[in-house]
């Protein structure tokens, strides 16, 4: 998703925003650029494609001046072009503005402007914004910006620089984050923290319909409306270090290898000292409020949603409560049946997923309880829900999400057993073998990152495939799902995940001799009939790999070509270890295929837009 950043102070603005850009990579982009008040005016260069370009046709003519705005855009309206690129400026060349998200009414808007002689160079909604602040202007570019943005309708972040008035920047936040640096004699504006971080730790938090006046010596907060706000600094007390490789070749392999320390932390302090119960002080949800609860309905999008298919069971199973998971992005339209006694669990790595926010924005106005489990404090998901568990997975820096997913995992687990303890469907006794198990898993995983070698051969084998299958039962067909996803976004194989039984019902046409299928094998009481499954496959020449657990090699041995195992734990917690492998076998596919692991194609870390 696109990235901002902005600075005025008594340094070079370029470098400050280069570097700001290059903490953002992470989001996705495909194109970038910056705009300076330079001794000649306002200055704007902007290259298609990666940074680099950009730095590039900088080295010869760099922009030089003490306030800027910067911008790596993921393309909505409108292909990855120079011109398409932001910054956006209007026909005088005076109003410079860099943005995220997307201008519902931009058309509308474009045609009066049009309509009044103004040209737009690109296909942006964006541009519609420098060129009505143009018109708006009337010598405060505060209020220009306040008039501009009554007409605006949508979800955006804006940061705005003028010819007219070189000593102020100006910052908007409507639905789309955005975040003030405060430093002395310099201050800053980014869509996230990392991009700022190496300047300062001071920041202001945005909310939807606040601005911020920047200027070298302070920062005005205020509403769209022009009424003061009052608001304290937030510290910040993560370290960019968390936010580099450490070593590993690239993040989302670090990332990989974080997952114990994940787990732990997504644990820690969320169990007795006893070992037998749940304890999640930051939820207010009361136990009548629990008991209330006649439905659960969970909604994400992507790998969020494969967990919370993994969380449909463990709740079911666990709190004995019905449980129906949504694609986000369907949720509203489908007339969902949502009543007070509904809890609407969203699910959300960043937390500023589009379609997400909209789900939960739905759920509150039917009167719903929401829950949010997310990786982002702070983020609009938090902070709108009523009640937030933060997976503590620590910044997910590549594209494709690994301990993001999985500590969400952690989390059902623990919200499952919390509900079951607190609604009395399990025994004590239950609850605390559940526990005694999930504290065994980062160590389990441990072993499971121990054997990535002989993963790494089976990755290489695949990669030469051009198709592939994913197959498992229950709770194993969730993770399936998210093995599937995991391979087609990094490596670009087409992959399809099945529920096993599922497969001799049309698909099983696509098998043929040497179709790589991957069975997941791990719920036992399900075994015999996947083993089913696995011979229709066979017959028709698949090249079966069992994904097993560790004890029960020996009854697959017959029925498929290779297999792996996992160590052995409850089937209700497999998906936390069966998941391990296969992000290794995505990650090893994409590295043998030599395609850009972090920031594959097509694809954004956070996806703002509907
Ligand atoms: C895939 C991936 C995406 C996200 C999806 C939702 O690896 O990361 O499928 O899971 O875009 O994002 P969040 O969790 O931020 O709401």
């Amino acid at each position: 998703m696109c990235g901002i950043v902005g600075y005025i102070g008594f340094r070079e603005s370029q470098p400050i925003l280069i570097e700001g850009l290059k903490k953002l990579e992470y989001r996705g982009y495909d194109s970038a650029g910056i705009a300076v008040h330079t001794e000649r005016g306002l200055e704007v260069t902007k290259a298609v494609g990666r940074l680099v370009n950009l730095e590039n046709r900088l080295t010869g003519e760099p922009l030089c001046g003490t306030i800027g705005i910067g911008h790596t855009r993921w393309a909505t309206h409108g292909k990855p072009s120079d011109a398409n690129s932001h910054p956006h400026t209007d026909n005088s060349l005076k109003f410079s503005v860099v943005h995220n998200g997307i201008i519902e009414n931009y058309l509308e808007l474009k045609e009066e402007l049009m309509l009044a002689g103004h040209r737009f160079l690109s296909e942006t909604d964006t541009e519609v914004i420098s060129h009505l602040i143009s018109v708006e202007y009337e010598g405060d570019i505060v209020k220009a910006v306040q008039k501009a943005v009554r007409k605006m309708r949508g979800a955006f972040a804006l940061g705005v620089l003028t010819e007219h008035e070189p000593d102020r920047l100006v910052a908007v936040r409507y639905a789309s984050p955005l975040i003030i640096g405060v430093g002395e004699g310099e201050k800053f504006i980014a869509s996230d923290i990392p991009a700022i971080l190496e300047y300062t730790r001071d920041i202001y938090i945005l909310e939807d319909g606040e601005m911020a006046v920047l200027t070298r010596e302070g920062v005005e907060l205020l509403t769209v409306e022009g009424n003061p706000v009052a608001k304290d600094v937030f510290r910040v007390n993560w370290d960019l270090m968390t936010a580099e490789k450490g070593g590993y070749d690239h993040f989302m392999l670090k990332e990989i290898y974080e997952q114990p320390r994940a787990y732990r932390d997504t644990m820690r302090g969320r169990v007795s000292e006893d070992g037998r119960s749940v304890v999640l002080p930051e939820l207010s949800i009361t136990a009548e409020q629990l008991r209330a609860v006649s439905r659960v309905h969970i909604v994400a999008c992507g790998t969020a949603m494969h967990a919370g298919m993994v969380g449909k069971t463990v709740i079911e199973q666990l709190a004995r409560i019905p449980v129906e998971v949504d694609v986000a992005s369907e949720y509203r339209y489908r007339s969902p049946i949502i009543t007070k006694d509904t809890l609407v669990i969203v699910v959300s790595q960043s937390g500023e997923t589009a379609d997400t926010l909209a789900a939960l924005r739905e759920a509150k106005r039917c009167g719903a309880r929401v829950l949010a489990i997310t990786n982002v404090v702070g983020s609009s998901v938090a902070r709108e829900a009523d009640d937030v568990i933060i997976t503590l997975a620590g910044p997910e820096i590549a594209v494709a999400s690994t301990k993001a997913y999985s500590t969400m995992l952690i989390a059902f687990f623990l919200l499952g057993l919390y509900m079951a303890q607190t609604l009395g469907t399990q025994e004590e006794a239950e609850i605390a073998r559940v526990l005694a198990a999930m504290d065994s898993l980062p160590e389990q995983v441990e072993s499971i990152l121990g054997q990535a070698e002989t993963v790494k051969g089976i990755a290489e084998s695949i990669a030469k495939s051009s198709s592939l299958f994913f197959i498992g039962r229950g709770i194993d067909y969730a993770v399936a799902l998210e093995g599937s996803l995991k391979l087609k976004e990094i490596s670009y194989i087409h992959s399809e995940a099945y529920a096993a039984g599922e497969l001799k019902h049309g698909t099983l046409a696509l098998i043929e001799d040497g179709v790589p299928v991957i069975a997941l094998l791990t719920q036992e009481d399900l075994f015999e009939k996947t083993v089913s499954n696995i011979k229709e496959v066979k017959a028709r020449g698949a090249e079966v790999l069992g994904l097993v657990n560790e004890g029960h090699e020996e009854a697959s041995a017959k029925t498929v070509d290779r297999q792996f195992a996992i160590p052995r734990t409850l089937p209700l917690l497999t998906p936390a270890l069966s998941v391990i492998p296969l992000q290794l076998l995505s990650y090893y596919a994409s590295l043998a295929l030599g395609h850009d692991v972090d920031k594959p194609r097509n694809l954004a870390k956070s996806v703002t837009v509907e």
